[in-house]
């Protein structure tokens, strides 16, 4: 198992992911135009030649990131590769100089259990929320806002 940088050839396979899992309410949908443009922000886990999950670091602000479309396909979860991805994220958030990371979620048990706590979505940066506005679930998405402070975390 291998858990790397995205390239621009895994971006059918992390579309997969999300659009199986969006089907299942677990996660917003996004186009492949999106995620070709975002392919910088992934990181994926292959094993045996596939894909098996993903996650993406967003910079939405001067000292903050967002941690989004993190999956692990059904056969590999509750292994620790979704803890493993996230920790991979916010140690890149370290290195950019980001202090603390947030994620948007319909997991917030997951989330929780890793260290981010609760908090009030109206606390996030206004640029959060005119993503949030594009989206077509707004404003009753259900997804609960979790963050993390990193700035003690060591790369
Ligand atoms: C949520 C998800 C990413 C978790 O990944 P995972 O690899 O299964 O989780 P891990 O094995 O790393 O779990 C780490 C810890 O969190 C706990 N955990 C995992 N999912 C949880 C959940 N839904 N609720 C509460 N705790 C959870 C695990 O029990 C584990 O605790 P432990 O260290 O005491 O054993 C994965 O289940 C998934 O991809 N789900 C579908 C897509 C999705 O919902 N993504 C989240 C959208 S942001």
């Amino acid at each position: 198992m291998t858990i790397r940088q995205a390239k621009i050839q895994d971006v059918k396979s992390i579309h997969l992911l999300v659009t199986e899992h969006a089907q299942k309410g677990e996660l917003l949908p996004r186009p492949l135009s999106d995620l070709y443009e975002k392919v910088r922000e992934f990181i994926v886990v292959e094993e045996r030649g596939s894909i098996i999950a993903c996650g993406a670091l967003h910079v939405s602000w001067e000292d903050l990131a967002e941690v989004r479309t993190l999956i692990v396909s059904k056969n590999h979860q509750g292994k620790g590769i979704g803890a493993k991805i996230v920790n991979k994220l916010e140690k890149c958030a370290v290195k950019l100089g980001v202090k603390k990371v947030f994620a948007l979620s319909f997991k917030p048990g997951f989330f929780k259990k890793i260290g981010y706590a609760e908090i009030k979505r109206e606390i996030l940066p206004h640029k959060v929320w005119r993503d949030c506005i594009k989206c077509p679930l707004f404003p009753d998405c259900g997804e609960t806002a979790l963050m993390k402070d990193i700035k003690h975390k060591t790369i």
